[in-house]
């Protein structure tokens, strides 16, 4: 069965100046491009010039490439580090730029760390943040803990078994963000 390519955009979630979780972001985008069900775009919260006084949809028409990516989108990748075993800032204020553009839509989740437990917290405690979002999250999350040593300097992955993991991860990603779409597509709702 043909069908039509699926839009799953990936969001890099900090904007700390040393940041390793751009590694992450950059090889798992870079697996994205590779399957041929998807269409994606790297997005990162650095780029977004947010106020220091404001949050929410009323700034949502100052970043209309998130936007529209967004409503486009069915499904979202989300790279997080855990900080304090809860997730940036930063990320949390993007986010919150939509609300109803998320609805019946998949989310996954890709979690970073120092330490051993590869983002699992930071994951855990997303949930009920992406949930009231209207997002679905698969159940296969990607972590790296001890991002340092994942990494060459010029950000080339060390480890082979994430081969394999990735295309797990995405495939479940894939199959969600298609059941969505067939949904939003074919079953009512006073959501969309
Ligand atoms: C404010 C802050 C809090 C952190 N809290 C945790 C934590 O709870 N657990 C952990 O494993 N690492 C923690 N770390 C380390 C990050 O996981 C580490 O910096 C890792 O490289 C991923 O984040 P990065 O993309 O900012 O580099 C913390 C780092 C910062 C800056």
């Amino acid at each position: 069965m043909t069908q039509k390519k699926l839009y799953i955009p990936s969001l890099l979630g900090t904007n700390r100046k040393d940041r390793q979780s751009q590694h992450v972001a950059q090889w798992v985008h870079s697996e994205m491009e590779k399957r041929d069900e998807i269409d994606t775009k790297l997005f990162d919260v650095r780029d977004f010039d947010l106020p220091h006084d404001n949050y929410g949809q009323e700034l949502k028409d100052e970043f209309p490439e998130w936007r529209d990516a967004i409503i486009k989108a069915d499904g979202l990748v989300i790279v997080t580090p855990e900080y304090n075993h809860g997730y940036p800032g930063a990320l949390k204020s993007v986010l919150d730029l939509l609300l109803k553009e998320y609805i019946h839509k998949a989310v996954a989740f890709v979690g970073v760390s120092a330490g051993p437990w590869g983002g699992t917290r930071v994951i855990e405690a997303s949930v009920p943040m992406v949930r009231e979002l209207g997002l679905t999250v698969t159940f296969t999350d990607l972590n790296f803990p001890k991002v340092a040593a994942k990494f060459d300097d010029a950000g080339k992955l060390l480890d082979e078994a994430y081969e394999k993991r990735v295309q797990g991860f995405l495939d479940e990603l894939i199959w969600m963000s298609q059941t969505l779409r067939w949904g939003r597509e074919n079953l009512p709702s006073k959501f969309h």
